[in-house]
């Protein structure tokens, strides 16, 4: 990621030097399809992978390792084998997948302190505060700072671990299971997983109230 990304303080391409960073990455392009690196086609191909996935993909790994101990472990074991249960993979360029459980112990929160990497085969695209210089340079240093401004604060007598990616290894954070939802199936499950409880700046919703029946 560049220098002029650090500037703008958002890891964004879309301030005063927007045609610059387009012009530079036509050119890239060009230059590696000129090259046979990779062809137009194939970075389509890439693009509409990515914007295939979301963080519903992510949630459905999550609830089957709540609902699953035997898939939890294949996942917190190797995850690159055990996402492919549910029908992921892992894109090319990237070699590890690692799956951090949080628990009453520990709870782990991620961050690619130098850009912005990112479980995106099972996420897709990560949200823009992930990518800006504020979250990336703030949740290192005081990460329950930051959890606090998600709404989130873990009990004092939990360990924060803040793990950062690179391009080879990516996180996934298992987001602790709320109490009081024995009685919900996995896709009900599924809805309390949210974006942020991935990345670790919270946990996972709390189910809604059961309704009272008679
Ligand atoms: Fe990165």
């Amino acid at each position: 990621m560049s220098s002029a990304d650090e500037q703008d303080g958002q890891g964004s391409h879309h301030g005063v030097n927007a045609s610059y960073y387009a012009l530079r990455s036509e050119a890239l392009v060009a230059l590696c399809v000129e090259k046979g690196i990779f062809t137009e086609e194939e970075l389509e191909a890439t693009g509409a992978a990515l914007d295939a996935r979301s963080p519903k993909d992510g949630a459905r790994v999550v609830a089957r390792a709540w609902v699953d101990p035997e898939f939890k472990k294949r996942l917190i074991a190797v995850p690159e084998f055990a996402i492919q249960e549910l029908g992921y993979s892992l894109h090319e360029t990237v070699t590890r997948l690692a799956v951090m459980e949080n628990t009453d112990m520990v709870h782990y929160v991620a961050v690619c302190t130098l850009c912005s990497c990112y479980p995106r085969s099972i996420l897709g695209r990560p949200p823009d505060w992930y990518k800006g210089f504020a979250y990336r340079s703030r949740v290192v240093g005081n990460p329950r700072a930051v959890m606090r401004e998600f709404g989130f604060e873990p009990d004092k007598s939990i360990e924060v671990r803040v793990m950062d990616s690179t391009a080879d290894l990516r996180y996934l954070i298992l987001p602790r299971r709320p109490a009081n939802t024995e009685h919900m199936s996995e896709e009900e499950l599924a809805e309390l997983v949210t974006q942020e409880s991935m990345i670790g700046v919270t946990g996972a919703l709390e189910p809604k109230p059961a309704t009272v029946a008679d």
